[in-house]
């Protein structure tokens, strides 16, 4: 097993293992949102149907259709509010927030990513919340990723990250805005999970 914080820039480390007693916890949280608001695949503004399915927890959620990106306090397929926060999420991402010297940290959005096998996520950056202060908190579980960490540029070359169950990447600070993504999962089984991935991404949104 990988543990101890591999630095990738200021502000920016994976923490590796960082998750890992706290998995099954989590995973049953997934479960519990998943039943109230659903994994879907999202339509983006230029028409593409997203390959990795997403759901949210929270007091928002981030939502893409053909007017664009946005976070949503309503859950536009079931037009009700979405699930809490459950406080085993908000304990995990402080604690690793905290390990990079983001104190205090107070996430208000969990976006849930759920990738199978073939599910990328193109390089992109996080800036559809309110303010840039706080950190971005990535939790992987389940099948191994490769994890793109790019520069402020688009055009930067990206830093490829093999990202395993139980993972935590932080990147805040002077790296907030840095451009990342996901390779195409590859096929595989995990004993948690199975054909698949999920990436929990912790925001201060609102
Ligand atoms: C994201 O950028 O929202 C997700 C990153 C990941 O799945 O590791
Ligand atoms: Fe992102």
């Amino acid at each position: 097993m990988h543990t101890g914080e591999q630095a990738l820039a200021p502000g920016a480390a994976v923490l590796r293992g960082f998750a890992l007693g706290y998995a099954r916890t989590l995973l049953a949280e997934v479960e519990r949102i998943a039943e109230c608001a659903p994994f879907r695949f999202l339509t983006t503004p230029g028409g593409y149907t997203m390959s990795v399915a997403m759901t949210n927890c929270g007091l928002a959620g981030w939502v893409s259709d053909r007017t664009g990106y946005r976070y949503d306090p309503i859950d536009p397929l079931t037009g009700r509010a979405w699930p809490s926060m459950p406080e085993s999420f908000l304990a995990l991402a402080r604690e690793a927030a905290a390990r990079l010297g983001f104190e205090p940290y107070h996430p208000d959005v969990c976006l849930i990513n759920r990738y199978e096998p073939g599910a990328r996520l193109s390089l992109h950056q996080d800036r559809d919340e309110k303010g840039y202060v706080d950190p971005i908190v990535s939790v992987s579980l389940g099948l191994p990723a490769v994890f793109l960490f790019g520069g402020a540029r688009r055009a930067d070359r990206p830093e490829r990250i093999p990202l395993g169950h139980g993972d935590v990447v932080v990147w805040g600070g002077p790296s907030r805005l840095r451009f990342h993504g996901v390779m195409p999962l590859k096929e595989g089984h995990h004993p948690l999970l199975g054909r698949k991935r999920i990436n929990l991404t912790f925001r201060k949104a609102l």
